[in-house]
């Protein structure tokens, strides 16, 4: 069906414009002033709202394994919850477990997400090991539309790769055009730290802030640009928690660096004090990176305006509280690290961005959807509204106000991070290849009407 979505405020990340939208065959065919309607058309009107392009959360971890357990909320309830939120693509990862090739680990990640996902997504890899034909395998990946690869510099005893890896894995992306998004916290320090915690009997879930110091995170961001560099290739930092992180990533890009890097709502809006909540609630803010000292958080609003951070995602990786979060009731090192998000990225950016001045309507696009489309090489499909791009279009109401709430939210996990957050500022309608599959609290999609995307790798092009 042909829709023409009517009297709005067109908002990219370049303009704010009054015109109204075509949409033909599922993709945005005009962008102008008062387009003629034709009486076969589905009419939205959108008056007295913007009209922008979906949310792109390039960080998510659904159906996610930890140990014996997963993450609470599967391809199909969690990409339920994004379209409410106005997010029509994800990003999500899958995972080389040691000793597996990269093959099986995306055809395991397609099986999660084929039947199950209600919005468009594709996938990074996890590579935990380069050993046999791992490079060759990255090739592989890329030409699978896997156009990025997460490392991690934490966790010595599961996901971390050494220097070396780390190495070679940016020399075969500064050939193959690929894109190294890089966990960076120091590891192995961190995990002295931990020893030294545990042996004095402090297993409360605040140390797992404590133990993760910003300066453990600055290190690393400092080395895997370095690293990077010496590879000629560039390189993305994912959850950026701290000013010192900041100050590594601000530096390079002044040097001309192609460093990329995100933050979350979490970093931005929520403070190390949440560990310390009674009853053992405080493990509900137990992420990794950690939450920080309140005053990181207006450097890490700062980094978004000025553009030394280009992207915002949530690293939603959802564990409830009842019977997931309390397996580290008297070890904080066994609480499942991570928390919820997904629904609630743009809501939290535009209120606390937006309607508080701290970002303009143009780059709340940007940061929300735009940079991650470019950066992980979606763009223009996703990420615009213009002819040609896929008609992922919300439909914002800017006046809309919303309580967040566990009892409310559509993810499957009995918290929520920001319980009783009040914003204003919510999609009304979601449009997924110009499918409407969020109209007014109500979802019109189905499980499994997403499509994977392939996405391009883009070397040499990094802007
Ligand atoms: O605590 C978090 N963020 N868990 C997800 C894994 C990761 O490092 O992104
Ligand atoms: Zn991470
Ligand atoms: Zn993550």
């Amino acid at each position: 069906m042909n829709t023409l979505i009517r009297n709005g405020t067109v908002v990219t990340a370049r303009e704010t414009r009054a015109a109204d939208v075509r949409i033909e065959g599922g993709c945005i065919t005009e962008v102008g002033p008062s387009l003629p309607a034709n009486p076969a058309d589905n009419a939205i009107d959108a008056t007295g709202m913007y009209v922008m392009p979906g949310g792109i959360d390039a960080h998510t971890h659904l159906d996610m394994p930890l140990g014996d357990i997963v993450s609470a909320d599967d391809f199909e309830t969690g990409t339920r919850a994004a379209a409410f939120g106005g997010t029509t693509t994800i990003v999500d990862f899958a995972i080389q477990e040691r000793g597996t090739n990269m093959r099986d680990a995306l055809d395991t990640w397609w099986k999660k997400a084929e039947g199950r996902a209600t919005i468009d997504y594709g996938l990074h890899m996890i590579v935990t090991g380069l050993g046999g034909s791992g490079l060759e395998d990255m090739d592989e990946m890329v030409n699978e539309g896997v156009a990025s690869f997460k490392l991690f510099m934490a966790y010595p005893n599961s996901l971390m790769v050494d220097d070396a890896t780390i190495f070679k894995a940016l020399s075969q992306t500064a050939k193959n055009g690929a894109l190294i998004s890089m966990h960076a916290e120091n590891g192995g320090v961190i995990d002295v730290l931990i020893e030294r915690a545990l042996a004095e009997g402090k297993t409360a879930p605040i140390y797992h802030a404590l133990t993760r110091p910003p300066r453990a995170e600055a290190e690393a961001v400092h080395r895997a640009i370095a690293i990077a560099e010496i590879a000629g290739a560039p390189v993305y930092i994912v959850h950026v928690t701290s000013e010192d992180a900041l100050d590594q990533v601000r530096e390079a890009r002044d040097r001309g660096v192609p460093v990329f890097a995100e933050t979350c709502p979490q970093y931005l809006l929520l403070s190390i004090e949440e560990l310390e909540r009674p009853d053992f609630e405080g493990a509900k803010y137990v992420l990794t990176p950690p939450l920080r000292p309140k005053e990181h958080q207006a450097k890490l609003w700062e980094g978004l305006k000025h553009d030394h951070l280009q992207v915002v995602s949530t690293d939603h990786c959802p564990f409830c509280f009842a019977d997931q979060k309390t397996l580290g009731k008297h070890d904080f090192t066994k609480i499942p690290n991570g928390g919820p998000g997904i629904e609630n990225r743009l809501q939290l950016i535009y209120h606390y961005g937006v309607n508080s001045g701290k970002l303009s309507l143009n780059r709340f696009v940007e940061i929300v959807s735009t940079a991650p489309a470019r950066i992980f090489g979606l763009y223009p499909r996703k990420g615009e509204i213009a002819p040609g791009s896929d008609a992922d279009v919300v439909i914002w109401d800017p006046n809309a106000a919303h309580t967040i709430s566990a009892r409310t939210h559509h993810m499957r996990v009995d918290y929520s991070m920001f319980e009783g957050f009040e914003v204003r500022g919510n999609a009304r309608t979601v449009l997924s290849r110009g499918e409407a599959i969020v109209d007014g609290g109500k979802f019109l999609g189905k499980a499994g009407r997403g499509h994977y995307l392939k996405r391009a790798a883009r070397g040499g092009a990094w802007k």
